[in-house]
């Protein structure tokens, strides 16, 4: 049976960059709808830039152009990053378009109709200066929890504390500076707490129900607490003017919340792509439909898609989503990807250092589940896992045979053995591994993929090709190896193909046949078939390419906000000065400036288990916490009487990831510049010097 399926992933916000954490969901789902393509479905995937709202339209104004042109740039830049990564959108829309307005519109009017919209008047921070109400985002202050300062309006990051802003002490707008004014305002509100909505979401996000992960229904039943306990509250979704956005109809300067329309985007995107296919769009939306509609998103929208959006829907008498799919978030080395490490690697910097995007793609497969826990690119075990995995298993299965067939077969292929096991047990896998896509649980399907790609290379191995071609006589026998290793080759590529299209259309074009679906795993090609010539379908990753993308990523010692500006400038002149000191090859005052040098104090020392030439000190220089440092010392020092000196170190060196943890800086010593006396010597201040001086 062909199935209709509607596919979307979230809508990224239109004032930022795609990075390497977006794209755990875009590839997820572009996987999924890949397979879906494969196994015959009719299967959309629609997604667009979430366009609207306050940090968009100050951005703009920030950059001194409109909203709108901001937007149409930063679609740009996000199509070509996603198409990039080969994610392959049937339609990358756009929230700010006619036909999102015109959905947008038509829901509110039925719900409004069915009386779940109502106004009410609140009071709000407002900027004086700026003249517009403030979103908590956009309020700062002192946590009255912890007094940290400079803490926004929601939440404090010194202690975790949640408060409203109002609850800030000296509040101040982070947009103008000015003191915020509470006002009255009117606002409108989704009356998600009427009892039709309550009893609606009960069933619709029961674990029962399955259209929740389970762990993602528990939470939703917590949110909505026990019957006639009436957690859930009335949803605000006018903001007033100014702001970026649709105007409600019939209430003029107030405006949809982003997030009211941005799900209502996926529906926009759709009609778009209807109009220009031709799709019935009632079809796959109205509330009988027989079609499949999937969201993919992260778990941090979980609450706007699964409460929200379908009580909107069932409301406005369409159809609801068949399941909402929920990831977690991606960690890179095991931390949250962090600007300062250059681990907040985007997509656009993973291209241009040259690196291939399937790698990427085949990384994030092995390691995605069906569940909503956080994913770890772990950088050294991604260059690994791809040249073990891909390079030295799958793609070494076409290259040690396809140059015999050429050479020696004139191109064409022998019949292939049917009944080869390592042949029959792809074959046997492929349904099962279909179960395995389809449940998202990409991770376990590709240890069977695996699996089965060590079979092939066993056989290879017994085989010997590469022996085979230099005897005489065993034509016949290289002939059969060679072509049940493409045989082997071909089915593999059948059940990697979701993970790797653009491979797989070089494999297509290699075996000259049309493209592979996921029956094509119980063929086997033809005997007298003729092949083209092999070109290499994948290199290795040379790990100095991961150390280069980590460096592009990395913005010199994290500068506080405030300073952001200043440093950019002082980073344009630094440069203009650089090229002139280049020509004389001098260093100038301001090239030395750079250097941030400090008294540091050693208040531990340690050997570096597998290292011969380090020792691990830990710095004081009159920071919070001591500095670790590697330093190149071991074969002239014992740790031990290295601890309480006091030495310079270099404070504002970038840190640098190295196998036993993070430097975060360098310590200065000195030795000969042939090196053939073999003395180090670290360098001391004069008695008197404290921890954290500057040096200068
Ligand atoms: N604009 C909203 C979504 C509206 S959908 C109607 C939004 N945009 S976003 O740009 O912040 O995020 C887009 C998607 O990327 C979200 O599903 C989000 O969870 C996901 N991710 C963003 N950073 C991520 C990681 N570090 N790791 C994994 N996914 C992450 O939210
Ligand atoms: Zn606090």
């Amino acid at each position: 049976m062909t199935r209709k399926i509607l596919v979307t992933s979230a809508l990224p916000y239109a004032n930022g960059a795609i990075h390497l954490g977006h794209l755990v969901e875009y590839i997820q789902t572009d996987i999924w709808v890949r397979f879906q393509k494969m196994r015959g479905h009719e299967c959309w995937y629609v997604c667009a830039d979430d366009t609207h709202g306050t940090p968009i339209m100050l951005r703009a104004e920030k950059e001194g152009i409109t909203p709108e042109a901001l937007i149409q740039r930063v679609h740009g830049e996000h199509f070509r990053d996603f198409s990039g990564f080969q994610v392959g959108f049937d339609n990358y829309y756009s929230t700010h378009s006619d036909e999102t307005r015109a959905c947008a519109n038509d829901i509110y009017g039925k719900l409004k109709a069915a009386g779940l919209i109502e106004t009410r008047t609140i009071e709000q921070f407002y900027d004086p200066v700026k003249q517009m109400f403030l979103p908590d985002r956009f309020i700062k202050g002192e946590c009255p929890k912890c007094h940290a300062k400079d803490q926004y309006g929601d939440n404090c990051e010194a202690c975790g504390a949640a408060y409203a802003p109002t609850d800030l002490i000296e509040p101040y707008s982070a947009v103008s500076g000015a003191k915020p004014e509470l006002r009255n305002s009117e606002h409108y509100f989704f009356k998600l707490s009427d009892p039709r909505c309550e009893s609606f979401l009960r069933k619709y996000t029961s674990r029962d129900n399955g259209v929740l992960q389970p762990e993602a229904a528990n939470k939703m039943q917590e949110w909505l607490g026990e019957p006639g306990e009436n957690k859930l509250t009335d949803w605000d979704i006018s903001r007033d003017a100014p702001y970026f956005g649709f105007e409600i109809p019939g209430a003029q300067g107030k405006y949809f919340y982003v997030w009211l329309d941005a799900p209502i985007g996926y529906m926009g995107s759709f009609r778009n792509l209807c109009g220009k296919k031709g799709l019935d769009f009632d079809e796959y939306f109205k509330p009988d439909s027989q079609a499949e509609l999937y969201h993919f998103i992260g778990k941090d929208i979980l609450y706007f898609h699964a409460l929200f959006w379908p009580a909107e829907l069932a409301h406005a008498g369409y159809r609801t989503p068949t399941k909402i799919f929920a990831h977690g978030f991606l960690t890179v080395d095991g931390a949250k990807m962090s600007k300062s490490r250059g681990t907040f690697i985007t997509a656009e910097s993973y291209l241009n250092t040259g690196l291939n995007p399937e790698w990427l793609r085949y990384y994030y497969a092995a390691k995605l589940s069906a569940t909503m826990e956080d994913i770890d690119l772990n950088l050294e075990d991604f260059v690994a896992r791809v040249n073990s995995d891909l390079v030295g298993k799958y793609v070494n299965i076409a290259s040690r045979s396809a140059g015999f067939i050429a050479k020696r077969f004139n191109g064409q292929l022998a019949p292939a053995q049917a009944d080869l096991p390592a042949i029959r047990a792809i074959q046997e896998a492929a349904e099962r591994i279909a179960e395995l896509y389809e449940a998202r649980e990409f991770g376990k399907a590709m240890r069977e993929v695996m699996l089965l790609t060590d079979a092939a290379n066993q056989y290879v191995d017994s085989v010997k090709p590469w022996e085979l071609a230099k005897q005489e006589g065993k034509e016949v026998e290289l002939h059969a190896a060679c072509t049940n290793a493409l045989n082997l080759f071909r089915l593999l590529t059948v059940l990697l193909k979701p993970i790797l299209p653009a491979v797989t259309a070089k494999v297509e074009k290699f075996f000259n046949i049309a493209p592979l679906g996921w029956a094509d795993a119980q063929t086997l090609l033809a005997a007298g078939h003729a092949i083209n010539p092999y070109e290499h379908l994948m290199t290795r990753i040379d790990p100095k390419l991961i150390e280069k993308l980590v460096d592009a990523n990395k913005e010199s010692l994290a500068p506080a906000p405030e300073q952001h500006s200043q440093q950019r400038h002082a980073e344009h002149q630094q440069k203009e000065v650089q090229a002139a000191a280049a020509e004389t090859a001098y260093c100038t005052i301001d090239d030395f400036g750079k250097v941030d040098l400090r008294i540091a104090k050693i208040v531990d020392a340690s050997h570096v288990e597998g290292a011969d030439k380090l020792i691990r000190l830990q710095l004081d220089i009159g920071e919070e916490k001591p500095r670790q440092v590697f330093a190149g010392i071991k074969s002239a020092y014992d740790p031990a009487t290295l601890v309480g000196r006091l030495t310079v170190m270099v404070a504002n060196l970038a840190p640098r990831k190295m196998k036993f943890g993070l430097s975060e800086g360098m310590v200065l010593a000195a030795s000969d510049p042939e090196g053939k006396t073999g003395g180090l010597y670290i360098l001391s201040p004069d008695a008197g010097a404290q921890p954290g001086m500057r040096v200068k």
